[in-house]
């Protein structure tokens, strides 16, 4: 998970070495995934490191948790402001990654897990670049279906759910492809498995609704409205294969992705470049995180300012 170049973390509510013992090979979350994460990241730009979506991130945070009764110990208010905290006693000067979590700890092979339950909440602030190609990648429906609410709440980001995802990715790259796209338990496209989907069909953009499995991304919402503005309409709706490999363009979006354009999925060109209204997109995302767009500065929490 890049290299601990900031070598301090947040630890339930103190500021600690990252190679700090912290916890027992006991700890619940080890053995049966009982963790809930977000991924956040912060932009370096005109002497002001600026955190995108916080308090949209804390609240999915505490959103996950409780769909399975894991108490979050901390305000809103408390874990926004570790975040900043930790960027500054870190003295971050550059783009970067934050990853709060929290997780059961102490409770033997209990699968009882109730607000009774122990949690720890850890922070961590990690460099990181572009994680794919944004020149554009190769992606492939896989055969592994997304899991959907009928076995494991989807808007949940919790750390056993990506089990799904890992697999998935590792069917996509022994196929020589960069990313995965999974459809879900109907068939229909659901999502790669750590960003959102996008179709552009004349000028029109469309992206999974949360029936299909989705997660209800933030980057997502931000590249809707973003679309609306500039003049496109963009909404939810279910994709079937043949629609995805129709589109005019394809791209992915996440916190750490960005947006990704697709310009090959299987054997079927996309396009031989990023195409235009994915380039336009991505353009205004950065000016957007870059604190640029007035419109919506209050996505914006700066760190030292
Ligand atoms: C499964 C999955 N889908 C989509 C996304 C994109 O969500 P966001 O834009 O909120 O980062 C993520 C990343 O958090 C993810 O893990």
């Amino acid at each position: 998970m890049g290299s601990p170049r900031f070598g301090l973390i947040w630890f339930d509510g103190k500021f600690v070495p990252v190679d700090k013992p912290l916890v027992t090979l006991t700890t619940h979350a080890i053995h049966y995934g009982t963790s809930a994460f977000e991924g956040i990241r912060a932009y370096w730009d005109s002497d002001e490191l600026r955190i995108f979506r916080l308090r949209d991130h804390v609240r999915r945070l505490r959103r996950s948790g409780a769909y399975y009764s894991m108490r979050l110990r901390y305000t809103d208010r408390e874990l926004m402001d570790g975040m900043a905290g930790l960027c500054r006693r870190n003295r971050v000067k550059e783009s970067c990654y934050i990853r709060p979590f929290y997780f059961v700890g102490e409770h033997g092979i209990n699968l009882h897990v109730t607000r009774a339950a122990p949690t720890h909440v850890a922070m961590l602030v990690l460099p990181l670049r572009d994680i794919f190609d944004k020149g554009g990648i190769s992606a492939e429906i896989v055969g592994r279906r997304k899991f959907s609410d009928l076995s494991t709440p989807v808007q949940a980001k919790m750390g056993g759910n990506y089990l799904n995802s890992i697999i998935a990715t590792q069917e996509a790259k022994r196929g020589g492809f960069d990313e995965a796209i999974l459809l879900d338990h109907r068939g229909d496209v659901s999502e790669a498995p750590g960003e959102n989907i996008f179709v552009v069909k004349g000028g029109r953009l469309h992206t999974p609704p949360s029936s299909s499995s989705a997660l209800d991304g933030i980057t997502r919402d931000t590249v809707m409205r973003l679309a609306e503005d500039l003049g496109y309409s963009a909404s939810a709706r279910r994709i079937s294969k043949e629609r995805l490999l129709g589109a005019d363009e394809v791209f992915l979006t996440g916190t750490a992705a960005e947006i990704v354009p697709v310009v090959r999925i299987g054997k079927k060109r996309i396009g031989r470049r990023p195409g235009p209204i994915t380039e336009e997109l991505m353009q205004e995302y950065q000016r957007t995180v870059a604190g640029r767009n007035p419109r919506y500065s209050r996505w914006l929490t700066g760190v030292y300012g």
